[in-house]
Formats: C-alpha cells, sequence, structure tokens
C-alpha cells in the first residue's frame, strides 16, 4: 500500500537530531487532533458506534508497549475518572502468554505508535479469535493493528523517526482524553480549551531549551545513576521520564512511586544523587515534598518539576503553568524530554540511535 507523507514532516531541517524536531512539534501535534476531533460547536467527531461499543462494556482493556504502554498509564486514569469505566493497562508482551481473567464484556484499546509491535499484534489475535471488540489508537494509517482492530483512530502526531518516542505519547496521551471526554456524561471542564491552552503552554516550555540544557549538563550528564519520583499522575510520568533518560543517554534511571522510596530505593541515593520529583497532583503534593526531604537528608541532588500553585520559594527546580491534575502529565513529560536528550548530547551520543535498540520491535 501506499502512505502520502509531506516531505517536510521527515526532513530534518536545521536540527541536529529528529528527536528535538519531534519534541518541538507536539504543539502544534495537540492542535491538529483538536482540528480533526472537535467540530466548530464544540461536539466531539468520534463516531457513535466506537462511543456505544466502549459504553457497553464493563471494563477497558488497555494494551501496549514501551512508551506506548506509559501513555496508557494515563488514559487509564482519565478513562476512570471522567468514563466511570474501570481501565487496565498490560503490557502486551505480558498479556499475550499470561491473559489476566477477563470481564464479562471487556472492550480493549491498542496503542501503538508504529501499529506493527510484534506482542501487541499478537495480542489482537486473541482478542479477534475471541470475538471481543478493540479500538487502536496509531501513528501509522493502515499498519497491521489499524487494519485488524474493530476501529482504529489515527495520532496523526506526522512520521516520528528518532527511536525515543515524544510526540506519539502526547499525541496518545491526548487522543485517551478526548474520547475519554466523549464518554462521560458531563464532566465540569472545557477540553477543547484546556487542550488549547496545554498546546501554548508545551510551546513555552520548548521554548526553555537553554534551561535544560543547562540542567543536564549539570545534574545528568556526570551522573550513573538518577531518579524520577511522583505519586498517582506523576508517578506514571516518573516511569516515561526515566525511560527516555535510559534509552537514550545510558545513565541507569529508575522511575516509581515516591511512597515506595523507603521500601528499597533509599539505599541508592548517595551524596550527590540526581532525584527528579515531578509534583503535579495537589492531593499528594505534601506527601511528596516529605519524599524529596528524605531523599535531601541523604545527600541527594534534587530537582521538582512542579506547577505554579505547588512550587514553593526553596525549590530548585522548573515550575509549569497550572493544569487540570489529569492532563499535567502533558506538561510534565516535556522537561523530561528535553533533560533526556540534552544529557544524550551531552554526553556525545547518537541521540536518534541509541545502542541496542530499534524503532519498531516487530519480533515477539
Ligand atoms: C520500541 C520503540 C519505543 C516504543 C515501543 C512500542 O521499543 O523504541 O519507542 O514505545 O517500541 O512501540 P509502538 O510502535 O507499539 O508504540
Amino acid at each position: 500500500f501506499h502512505v502520502d507523507i509531506d516531505a517536510s514532516e521527515t526532513d530534518k531541517g536545521t536540527y541536529e537530531y529528529y528527536m528535538l524536531k519531534e519534541i518541538d512539534e507536539q504543539p502544534v501535534a495537540i492542535r491538529r487532533m483538536l482540528d480533526k476531533y472537535f467540530g466548530d460547536t464544540g461536539e466531539i467527531l468520534i463516531g457513535d458506534q466506537i462511543l456505544n461499543d466502549i459504553k457497553a462494556a464493563d471494563r477497558i482493556y488497555i494494551v501496549a508497549a514501551g512508551t506506548s504502554y506509559h501513555s496508557g498509564l494515563i488514559g487509564a486514569r482519565i478513562f476512570e475518572s471522567w468514563s466511570g469505566i474501570p481501565t487496565e493497562v498490560h503490557v502486551s508482551s505480558e498479556f499475550a502468554y499470561e491473559q489476566p481473567l477477563l470481564s464479562e464484556n471487556p472492550f480493549f484499546i491498542f496503542l501503538s505508535q508504529s501499529g506493527e509491535t510484534a506482542d501487541s499484534r499478537e495480542v489482537l489475535q486473541n482478542v479477534n479469535r475471541a470475538g471481543f471488540k478493540s479500538l487502536t489508537m496509531t501513528n501509522v494509517e493502515k499498519s497491521t493493528l489499524w487494519r485488524e482492530a474493530t476501529y482504529a483512530l489515527p495520532l496523526m502526531a506526522g512520521p516520528e523517526i528518532a527511536v525515543a518516542s515524544t510526540k506519539a505519547y502526547i499525541a496518545q496521551v491526548t487522543l485517551q482524553a478526548i474520547l475519554a471526554y466523549a464518554l462521560s456524561d458531563r464532566i465540569d471542564l472545557d477540553l477543547e480549551q484546556e487542550l488549547s491552552k496545554i498546546a501554548v503552554d508545551i510551546q513555552a516550555i520548548v521554548d526553555d531549551k537553554a534551561v535544560f540544557e543547562k540542567v543536564a549538563n549539570e545534574l545528568l550528564v556526570p551522573a550513573h545513576s538518577a531518579f524520577y519520583i511522583g505519586r498517582g499522575a506523576d508517578a506514571d510520568v516518573s516511569l516515561e521520564a526515566a525511560l527516555k533518560l535510559k534509552e537514550i543517554s545510558y545513565v541507569q534511571a529508575e522511575g516509581f512511586p515516591a511512597g515506595e522510596l523507603k521500601h528499597g530505593t533509599l539505599a541508592l541515593i548517595e551524596d550527590g544523587t540526581p532525584v527528579i520529583a515531578l509534583l503535579t497532583q495537589p492531593k499528594t503534593a505534601g506527601l511528596v515534598r516529605g519524599n524529596i526531604a528524605e531523599t535531601q537528608a541523604r545527600g541527594a541532588n534534587a530537582y521538582t518539576i512542579t506547577t505554579k500553585a505547588l512550587a514553593e520559594p526553596g525549590d530548585t527546580g522548573y515550575v509549569l503553568p497550572d493544569v487540570d491534575p489529569l492532563l499535567a502529565p502533558l506538561l510534565s513529560v516535556v522537561p523530561t524530554q528535553l533533560l533526556a536528550y540534552y544529557t544524550s548530547l551531552g554526553r556525545g551520543l547518537d541521540v536518534d540511535h541509541p545502542r541496542n535498540l530499534a524503532k519498531s520491535v516487530t519480533v515477539q
């Protein structure tokens, strides 16, 4: 088959690496999605059949790998909060061979940048054999997962070439939020307006590149290991932040729920160990503050990525604009992408082609 790709989308232009270009394209990716999925009067343009099939389900199962799995963790929180449908997220390489007990009437959502990840394809084949309905959200129209699912919705982020995924994550979180919103009866939020504002806010973050280059060079380039911590949606973002850092900079990085620190990881904190705290969730901000202090007492070099409302005068860190807590990952992930990028660059590595990794994993 033939896929039309605008040449300007695959041209690196003045960028040294695709990854930075793709980070910069994130505001556009959100705006494209607003154009596609919102009508003139703010109505959501997702077919009734998809919505009715999901509403009829007693549970949503999100299945994905890598960065797409991490976006699913965020999506699950949004589906549960806004649409009230219990939602589970599974790594496809596990689900394919150790299938959990399913609910009576499940609906499956496959998240995949490429639409070709072998383990996710394996799960979809099982789902189809069992006669369950499914939806693929992918960046590659007409890909295998696109063709074989009951329904498919495009992410429209444009070709993503760097191995480390960035704009596809943003597009996946955005599209899941739009779908969850369409499934909700009425939530007190103008999502179209909120997403437009987020696109503007992401632009401001990517315009702050010099800030992150400096922090990466001082905090992460010389580091042997680094930790990302957070609670709730911030814990989910910490996983993605750590993955991004390790895959392109080879700094041993771990992301985890901040409350778990004292159950083991605290033993690894030494003088100067970078601990980056994601702090965007008002409900648990006080507890995370306590966790940051625990690491600082052991010598950690703490850096916070927080929102205006939750920032404190003594913070060393970056302050994001205020945002709905469920959508905060769309903002907080961006500094972590830039930190990973500049750490890789600072270490003299090939940012777009990390060793041992492939853009699309088509073997099981
Ligand atoms: C590979 C890529 C990752 C990606 C994962 C899942 O490991 O390097 O960036 O997140 O596959 O890929 P998919 O195309 O299914 O999102």
